[in-house]
């Protein structure tokens, strides 16, 4: 993943950019989310995806993005399972009663990128892998309340660590949340673990995600043959979160929100 030395401190003008990507990026997990069922396939959440982001005239940024082995060939990542991050949607990967599945999106608005995903469940998974989800968003959001002017990036992994620990599970170390504006992947690197007063200060304006991938055992993880699919080393269960999050005068807020629906 690209890593440029200088954290970019985004403008008001970037930053609605921003909101813009964000909400639009939620709203996609939220079309897709009704097909999570067991008998869809990895490639039809793939194919919806595409379409309703062409549909909404925006650009998959995975579609394409440059890998070690092969570049990667969908347009969303969907990790079920042991898979940690970065599956490959394929038709023959069809969700079964039990799963978890994370879908990760990142249309580019404008130039932006709006980066979230969250993990589902299919049916009616064990009362681990559903622990294992919920400790996930929980560790997610302590993480992003741990932003705001003058803390640390430390603080964030401090706080996730901890807590994700505390609760029996261990927090992947070999993928990081990362900055992300015109840029996909740009500095800051944002460990979910770490050390609380630890690393560089956070200041206005710093746009980042926050995106633990927490497992069931050991947090080590390999990547398959594809360079892409990173599966824990036991084989056991991972979930992840994800939100894009500017860092305000006074705190955060999180750009990866859809409107409040107005439902009947
Ligand atoms: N959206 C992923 C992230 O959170 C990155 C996916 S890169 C891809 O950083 F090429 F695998 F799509
Ligand atoms: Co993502
Ligand atoms: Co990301």
């Amino acid at each position: 993943m690209e890593q440029q030395e200088v954290i970019t401190l985004l403008s008001r003008r970037e930053l609605d950019k921003m909101r813009q990507a964000g909400r639009l990026a939620a709203q996609l997990l939220d079309y897709l989310e009704p097909m999570v069922q067991p008998g869809t396939s990895t490639q039809a959440l793939n194919d919806a995806a595409e379409a309703w982001t062409q549909a909404h005239g925006a650009i998959s940024a995975p579609l394409g993005y440059k890998g070690p082995v092969i570049d990667f060939p969908r347009s969303i990542c969907t990790s079920i399972n042991e898979v940690v991050c970065h599956g490959i949607p394929s038709p023959d990967q069809i969700l079964r009663n039990g799963d978890i599945i994370n879908i990760d999106v990142t249309p580019i608005v404008d130039g932006y990128h709006g980066d979230t995903s969250r993990t589902f469940l299919v049916g009616q998974p064990s009362p681990l892998a559903r622990k294992l989800v919920e400790v996930t968003e929980e560790a997610m959001w302590r993480g992003i309340r741990a932003v705001k002017p003058g803390a640390r990036i430390g603080d964030i992994g401090a706080a996730i660590q901890t807590y994700a620990e505390a609760e029996g599970f261990s927090v992947v170390r070999d993928f990081v949340g990362h900055g992300v504006h015109r840029i996909f992947h740009t500095a800051p690197q944002i460990p979910h673990y770490g050390t609380a007063g630890k690393g560089k200060k956070l200041r206005k304006g710093m746009v980042f995600t926050i995106e633990p991938m927490i497992n069931v055992g050991t947090y080590e993880v390999e990547v398959l043959g594809d360079g892409w699919t990173a599966v824990t080393a036991d084989r056991k269960l991972s979930a992840q979160f994800e939100h894009t999050v500017a860092v305000t005068a006074d705190g955060v807020e999180v750009l990866t929100l859809a409107p409040a629906q107005v439902s009947v």
